[in-house]
This record gives C-alpha cells, structure tokens and sequence, in this order.
C-alpha cells in the first residue's frame, strides 16, 4: 500500500543562505556549524518519512528541534528549503495555488497548542468555521459542527459563548473545528501541551476513539513521552532537524539508538512497555507429555532456562514444568503428572509489567500463533533479565547524566 504520506530528503532553512545551508548539511556539518558559517539555521534537516493511512505518527523532540516546523511544512505553510513531499502520491511541492488550497480544504487539517477562538461567536460557530471557509451551506455547517461538538463532547455547549468555556473545553472546540471537515490527515502540533494532567489524560484517549471514527491519518507532536507512548503506531525522535529514531514505541523505550533517544526514555517504567514480543525466543525446546522427568531436567539444563512447556501433539500448550518440580520429583515420573495446568499464555504485546502483576514469575509463558500452537516462550529468566538490563540503563544513565 502505498503511503499517505511521504518525505525524502526534506530540508528547511531559516535565514539568507537557504542552498549553502543545505549544500554544509549534506557534506555533514552540524547546525551550530552552518549558522555560524551562514548566519542560516537548518531548521529541517535531511528527513525522510513515510507516514501509512491511519496511522498516528508521533514526532518527539526538545524545543526548538524543528518539530514546528517539519509539520507546517506539509502543507506548505512553510515553503521547505528541498526534498520531496507526497500526499497521496500526490507531489505537494509542485502543487499550484489551486492545488494548494484544495489540499488545505479537503486533505489536511490542523490543530494548535492554543486556539484562537472568535469570541463573539457561539462554540458551533467556531467549530463550523472551517466549513465555512469551505462554502458549505448554513444547515449543514451547523449539522457537521453539531456532531464535530457531539464527538468531543461538548454537544450542550453548541450554543454557548466561548468564554463560558473551561481552557480544555476550549482546547475541544478546536479539536472539533478541525474534524468537522472530516479530514484525511491531521496535523497536531502540541495541542493537549496547555492542558493540566488530568484533562489531558483524557483528550489522548478520546483522540484515540475519534481516530478511528474518523479514520484520520494524523501527525502528532509532543515534548512529552508519555504522550507519544500512548499515541504512537510509530515515535519519531527529533533534535536539531533530523530523526535520530523512527520506530514503534517499545522499540524506541527498549532499544533507544543512542544516549539522546535514551535520555528521553529513561524515566519511563520499562517493564510497561518492553512486551513479549520483544524478548520472546523461539529456539527454547518443548516438551511432551510423556516424557520422563530425568529426560526433561537434561532439557532444561541444556536450555539454562527455569521451566519448559509442555505441548500436545499439534504444538499446543497443556502445561508447563519448572526446575523446582523436577527436582523433587522421581526421574521416572512422565511429566504429564508433574507439570502445572495450564500453562501461562501471553500476546505478543502484553507489557513485561502485567506479568509480574499476574505473579507469574515461575513459569514460562507461551506465545501462540493463531492456531493456538505455541510460536515462542518467555521464560523467566528472560524477564529479570530484561529487567535488570533496563535498569541497569537507567543508572548508567542517572550516573553519566549525558546531555
Ligand atoms: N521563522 C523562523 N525564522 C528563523 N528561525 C526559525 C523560524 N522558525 C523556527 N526557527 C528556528 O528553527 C528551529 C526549529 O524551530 P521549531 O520548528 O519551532 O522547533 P520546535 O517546534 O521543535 O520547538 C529553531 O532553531 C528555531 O529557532
Ligand atoms: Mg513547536
């Protein structure tokens, strides 16, 4: 399939020297660097992105890392310096002003950190005002501003006057303007920054249910991690102009590239985003039912793991034996009456936490496929030590204090 939207190669500068700029950011200089040698600032530097339909894609990065930028440049609020952006396939650079003002009237939305609301007119007014701008009729301007307003929940409020509104109520209000238009993408550029913790918590999780209503792609930037955790099919990791990252969440929290992308993570609980998935191996023997206890303890030994699991015929679980079981019981036992039922199972992207909460630190779990054969194990060995690796980050980190 191809992408909603893409970027190679796309470059911002700020200041009078846009094609030095980029001519020293392609031979590898650095931002101080090419300011200093051309008074110009690599605002966007050398992206490249693809962005697949309803996805959310997250961009994370310090103040001041381009964040802003990268995102007015998709729909050309900021002209880039060079590169290439498609929408659709479509290529946005080369659009005409005809072209230009379609795409801003019926492809891409977006929403800020703070909304200037008019404050002489009602909320629905407000929502509707991308419609108007539209030249949608007044009916159904206010039909689609109702149920824009009806979606973040602000459906009694269709009459009132802004200033009646709390600071995250408002914050609703632009949210529902941009989706009144029912837009392919939308781009969002801090706009739950303002909002105190709580209220926040909140818009993340219904901009997750409107997301799937209206089956928008949408970018999404944020300072704030545990932000781009929640929201994020994929986290981009921004600073001085360039992903130093692009990946799923558990991939930037579990494998962060280098001490930067970390720094960002390390205050993150580990255990609740490293999943299964992540540590799972497939190489870990099973064993059958009927085998004897002596043969499965060698097995064990071989595999240094804490337990097995026991798998039917057809590679189903039925249970699942530890070194503690076997080593109290006769070696001529068949493990089908030593083992526990029934064995633990897991999906691949169940946080390490929920299994430590489940207090199942003493048995294997068991991925399956969809078949329900076990496809790969997490054996608890491979937990703590997942554990104790981030952790061990975490101080390493908290002792270097790398900038
Ligand atoms: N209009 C502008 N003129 C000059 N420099 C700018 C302009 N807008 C942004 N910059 C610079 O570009 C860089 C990226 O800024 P911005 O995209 O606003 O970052 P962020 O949104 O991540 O905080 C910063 O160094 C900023 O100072
Ligand atoms: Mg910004």
């Amino acid at each position: 399939m191809p992408a909603k939207l893409s970027m190679q190669g796309l470059y911002k500068v700020f200041g009078p020297a846009p094609e030095e700029a980029v001519e020293l950011a392609r031979g590898g200089s650095d931002k101080d660097e090419i300011y200093r040698r051309t008074g110009s600032v690599v605002a966007v530097n050398n992206v490249n992105l693809e962005v697949a339909a309803r996805e959310i894609f997250v961009v994370m990065g310090l103040s001041g890392s381009g964040k802003s930028t990268l995102v007015r440049c998709i729909n050309r609020l900021i002209e880039p310096t060079s590169g290439q952006l498609l929408i659709d396939g479509q290529d946005v650079l080369q659009a005409d002003e005809e072209g230009l003002r379609q795409l801003r009237l019926n492809k891409v939305s977006m929403v800020f950190q703070h909304f200037a609301l008019f404050p002489h007119r009602t909320v629905a007014e407000n929502a509707a005002y991308g419609l108007k701008v539209r030249g949608v009729g007044a009916a159904e301007r206010r039909a689609k501003a109702v149920e824009a307003l009806e979606a973040v929940g602000l459906g009694a409020w269709a009459d009132a006057l802004p200033a009646n509104l709390s600071g995250g109520m408002q914050q609703r209000v632009g949210l529902a303007r941009a989706l009144a238009v029912d837009p392919e993408i939308l781009l969002m550029d801090e706009p739950f920054s303002a909002l105190d913790p709580l209220i926040r918590r909140d818009m993340q999780n219904e901009l997750l249910a409107l997301q799937e209503r209206y089956a928008a792609t949408i970018v999404f930037i944020t300072h704030d991690l545990h932000e781009a955790l929640t929201l994020g099919s994929r986290i981009a990791i921004m600073r001085d102009g360039a992903f130093m990252q692009v990946g799923p969440p558990e991939e930037i929290v579990g494998a962060p590239a280098d001490d930067y992308v970390a720094n960002f993570t390390k205050e993150v609980d580990r255990s609740r985003v490293i999943t299964l998935g992540r540590i799972a191996r497939r190489d870990r023997p099973l064993l059958a039912p009927s085998e004897e206890a002596a043969a499965a303890s060698r097995k064990l030994q071989d595999a240094e793991v804490q337990g097995l699991l026991v798998a039917d015929s057809n590679g189903k679980p039925l249970g699942s034996v530890s070194a503690t079981a076997l080593l109290g019981a006769d070696p001529a036992a068949k493990v089908e009456d030593i083992m526990e039922r029934p064995a633990l199972t897991g999906e691949r992207d169940t946080p390490l936490a929920a299994v430590l909460e489940a207090g199942a630190l003493g048995a294997p779990v068991a991925l399956l496929d969809n078949q329900g054969r076990i496809d790969a194990s997490v054996d608890p060995g491979d937990l703590l030590s997942a554990l104790a690796a981030a952790r061990a980050e975490d101080q390493n980190l908290r002792v270097g204090g790398t900038a």
